[in-house]
């Protein structure tokens, strides 16, 4: 049987490529099961996702500790949890 393991850093930024001028919703919750994105899991919660664009397309590291200070993107701050 297969046992869903747990890495070692619960948690890491996630790296994705993004459009410029695109809305994207980030996961504020930590619910969604399509980290970094919103997938509608923080219904009934007091999250909301973040919405936000990019200026220019290029790939940008997002976390999904959700103790950024920088939401949505990393900053760091998942190696001091
Ligand atoms: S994943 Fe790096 S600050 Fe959250």
């Amino acid at each position: 049987m297969d046992q869903s393991s747990k890495t070692e850093q619960p948690f890491s930024p996630i790296e994705v490529n993004l459009e410029s001028g695109k809305d994207y919703y980030w996961c504020a919750c930590g619910r969604s099961k399509s980290q970094p994105f919103c997938d509608g899991s923080h219904k009934n919660t007091n999250f909301t996702p973040k919405k936000f664009k990019i200026p220019e397309s290029k790939a940008v590291w997002l976390c999904t500790c959700k103790k950024t200070n920088n939401a949505p993107f990393c900053d760091g701050t998942h190696r001091k949890l």
